[in-house]
């Protein structure tokens, strides 16, 4: 199986958790290359769930090496959190490695991403209050802390000097919040630094060295396309590259090693936190009230109800594009099976023009309506037992066909519930 990148093709929690882990067998290493804790990833095995934040979605392979890359944000007392549950569960760490050069985020970002959120009152992201773009704006300002500084006092205590004496005056001015010290932070983060220490690594030669030996690599994408800083609907995005390029400078391999680019998508689409999303239907509408009931639409990280609509066909078209999708996961087709009829968003309408593609003025975007398609449903089949393609209803086949050839993507992959197994692969 070669190189693979696994990316969100959506806004996220596409089910990129429960591909990973379901294809992560074909290879020897899987690798987070951005983003934090802001994730949340949901395995379930054998009816037993997990909800990984930091951990690659690879973990519970114990033969496989789990990598954190160097372009993740990395909130130290999360990773032990994870580090002991899979621990006691008598699920290994031990192959689990932390890119030196990833940064950590502190108690002063997760602050600051509070009280600008506030501060931003209706105009919020709708972050998750994580920290991560106070630490990815310090990564950019080189003032960051990064894992390996950790692992020395004297350069951690020196580097922390620095950053506070930008960081205090800002919490204290700003935001009228309480300033910190270099000690107080020592003491907390010096402690879970010795026990990180077997697992801060050079990611990017272990990675190189396994490609040499002729092994193959998953990279797991955190976030999605649409909440990529520079792809995405900015400002509402997150503030790293979560698109398939953000595996190469997000672990340090080159791009030769790269075959193949897997979109995971939704059979619908969802969002959480602000931003425009032009097929959203209120949670007031019938066909809201389902999706989100019957998906259980409510984030792995903060518990919100993710805003829902339907397939968003310029978007998927966006992210093949942007990413070179080669292959599409598809999750959550039994989640359709409560509908009479299925729309398709085909482009959109805004101030009397037709776009059949995805816009970049932001402005026409928060306008855009959808024009949609309407499919035969397989209303009443429960399809959760499919285990092939043929054994799923004719007017569900045809759902994914037609998306297949709206996108020009094969949809390789079927999910047809939350669990491994509940899967049809067709052609992976
Ligand atoms: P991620 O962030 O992309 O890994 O996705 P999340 O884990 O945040 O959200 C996806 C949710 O959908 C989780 O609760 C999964 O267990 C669940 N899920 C994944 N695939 C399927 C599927 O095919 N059908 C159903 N019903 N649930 C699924
Ligand atoms: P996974 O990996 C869905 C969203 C937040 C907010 C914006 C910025 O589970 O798909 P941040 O805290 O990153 O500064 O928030 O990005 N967001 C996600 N939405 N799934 C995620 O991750 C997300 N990570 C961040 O809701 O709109
Ligand atoms: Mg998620």
């Amino acid at each position: 199986m070669p190189s693979t990148v696994l990316v969100g093709a959506q806004w996220g929690d596409e089910g990129k958790g429960k591909i990973c882990d379901l294809v992560a067998g074909d290879f020897d290493a899987v690798v987070r290359y951005s983003g934090g804790n802001n994730a949340g990833h949901t395995i379930v095995v054998n009816g037993k769930k997990y909800g990984l934040h930091q951990v690659p979605s690879g973990i519970m392979y114990s033969d496989h090496v789990s990598v954190i890359g160097n372009g993740c944000v990395v909130n130290p007392k999360v990773v032990l959190e994870e580090i002991d549950m899979f621990e006691a569960d008598g699920i290994t760490t031990k192959n689990l490695k932390i890119s030196g050069n990833a940064h950590v985020i502190m108690p002063y970002h997760i602050d600051l991403d509070g009280a600008f959120e506030q501060k931003l009152g209706k105009k919020n992201i709708g972050t998750t209050k994580r920290g991560i773009g106070p630490c990815y704006q310090d990564k950019m300002a080189r003032i960051g802390l990064r894992m390996q500084d950790m692992l020395d006092e004297t350069l951690f205590r020196d580097k922390l000097e620095t950053a506070l004496a930008r960081v205090n005056p800002e919490l204290e001015l700003i935001y009228n919040l309480p300033t910190y010290t270099v000690d107080q932070i020592c003491d907390e983060y010096l402690p879970m630094a010795e026990r990180l220490r077997p697992y801060i690594t050079e990611t990017s030669l272990l990675l190189n060295n396994m490609i040499n030996e002729g092994k193959d690599l998953l990279f797991e994408g955190a976030q999605a396309t649409l909440l990529d800083i520079d792809h995405g609907t900015y400002p509402y995005v997150t503030s790293s590259n979560c698109t398939a390029g953000g595996a190469i400078t997000g672990s340090g391999v080159g791009m030769k090693n790269v075959d193949r680019v897997l979109g995971v998508m939704k059979a619908y689409i969802t969002r959480v936190g602000s931003g425009p999303m032009p097929t959203e239907l209120s949670y007031e509408s019938e066909a809201g009230h389902t999706l989100t009931e019957e998906g259980y639409e409510y984030g792995v990280t903060t518990g919100r109800r993710r805003r829902c609509g339907w397939f968003d066909g310029p978007i998927a078209n966006y992210a093949s594009r942007v990413n070179g999708l080669t292959d599409i996961a598809m999750t959550k087709l039994d989640v359709l099976s409560a509908f009479d009829t299925i729309k398709v968003c085909v482009a959109y309408e805004c101030n009397g023009e037709r776009y059949d593609y995805f816009p970049m003025q932001q402005s026409v975007l928060f306008h855009a309506k959808p024009v949609y398609e309407e499919l035969p449903g397989w209303k009443g089949e429960d399809i959760t037992a499919c285990r092939t393609f043929d054994e799923l209803p004719e007017n569900a086949k045809s759902y994914v066909e037609y998306l297949e050839k709206k996108v020009g993507v094969p949809i390789s992959i079927v999910a047809v519930g939350p669990d491994r197994d509940q899967t049809i692969m067709r052609g992976w």
